[in-house]
């Protein structure tokens, strides 16, 4: 594949805060067309960052970022904007406004495409209300569109937030700690919704991830950062002993637990009513998305 042809291809990319050391310092990464990247490293290492600065959030001191072959380290503000929309955001923290309903959540994801103050005055296109509905009825949530966002689970919210980054019709989402806020048996149901939504939609992805047993599980490439840079990026299968040591470092290893690399770790649980990949069913069978 020549990197034009990838949906996501950061090209020796240097990102620094103020004038201490880089938080990213030289990270090249192509993404290949449906790819699903599980990102890990220790705290710091610069994985939110480097999310950060594909959408140019924070500025890269250097370096080169394209979006299906569009260099976004070269537009100019008012074409960021547009090429912004083509990337799907979802956070830990879902970021979304909880005194507004679901509904008026999920909506707020065609913000690029109707306008500021059209999304302000709650003005919606019919048929994005429409596609908000299927969107919410894919990730699990008919019946609570009307529900304000702060009587969500944690679970639940993170759907909205998924339901919110795919009305805006991306080609590659982003996603930043989506289970970090979450208990195990939801955090499985979370993985294998965004995960099959990649799948269903031909999305790539890179997903960010603190927990080594939910990445090794959920995404077929891994990349580890130490410090701003990459030191693994490779199958999951490859991912040993020997490698969790190059990107978290001896100490943690024998902790067994920034890795998430307990013997019992929560994510090997088997969710119940957890979703299949090979299944197609929604991951909605959990008491998550009941009203808790
Ligand atoms: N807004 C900021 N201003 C200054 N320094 C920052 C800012 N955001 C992050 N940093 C620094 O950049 C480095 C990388 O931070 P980043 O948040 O990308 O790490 P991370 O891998 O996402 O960590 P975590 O797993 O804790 O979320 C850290 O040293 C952090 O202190
Ligand atoms: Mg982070």
């Amino acid at each position: 594949m020549s990197g034009d042809d990838a949906p996501l291809r950061i090209q020796d990319l240097v990102v620094r805060y103020g004038r201490g050391e880089p938080a990213i310092s030289g990270v090249s990464i192509t993404l290949g067309p449906k790819e699903i990247v599980g990102l890990i490293g220790a705290s710091a290492a610069g994985k939110s960052t480097l999310l950060r600065a594909v959408q140019r959030l924070v500025e890269p001191e250097s370096g080169q970022i394209f979006l299906d072959g569009l260099e976004l380290t070269r537009l100019p503000p008012a074409e960021l904007r547009g090429a912004r929309r083509r990337l799907g955001m979802i956070f830990q923290e879902h970021a979304l406004i909880e005194r507004l309903s679901v509904m008026e959540n999920v909506l707020t994801g065609t913000l690029g495409r109707t306008g500021f103050w059209k999304s302000v005055r709650r003005r919606f296109d019919p048929e994005d209300v429409q596609e908000a509905f299927g969107l919410l009825d894919r990730v699990g949530l008919t019946g609570l569109e009307g529900s304000r966002c702060d009587e969500l689970s944690g679970g639940q919210k993170q759907r909205v937030g998924i339901a919110r980054a795919l009305i805006q019709h991306p080609d590659v989402l982003l996603v930043d700690e989506p289970t970090a806020s979450l208990d195990p048996a939801t955090s499985v149901r979370i993985m294998t919704l965004i995960t099959e939504i990649c799948s269903e939609r031909g999305l790539a992805a890179i997903i960010n991830l603190h927990d080594v047993p939910l990445a090794r599980r959920f995404c077929p490439r891994i990349i580890g950062l130490l410090h701003g840079e990459v030191v693994f990026d490779g199958p999951s299968s490859a991912l040993d002993d020997t490698v969790l040591r190059r990107v978290y470092g001896d100490e943690a290893i024998e902790d067994g637990v920034d890795a998430g690399l307990g013997e019992s770790t929560a994510s090997d649980a088997t969710a119940p009513g957890e979703a299949t990949a090979a299944g197609g069913t929604t991951a909605a069978g959990g008491e998550e998305t009941l009203g808790r």
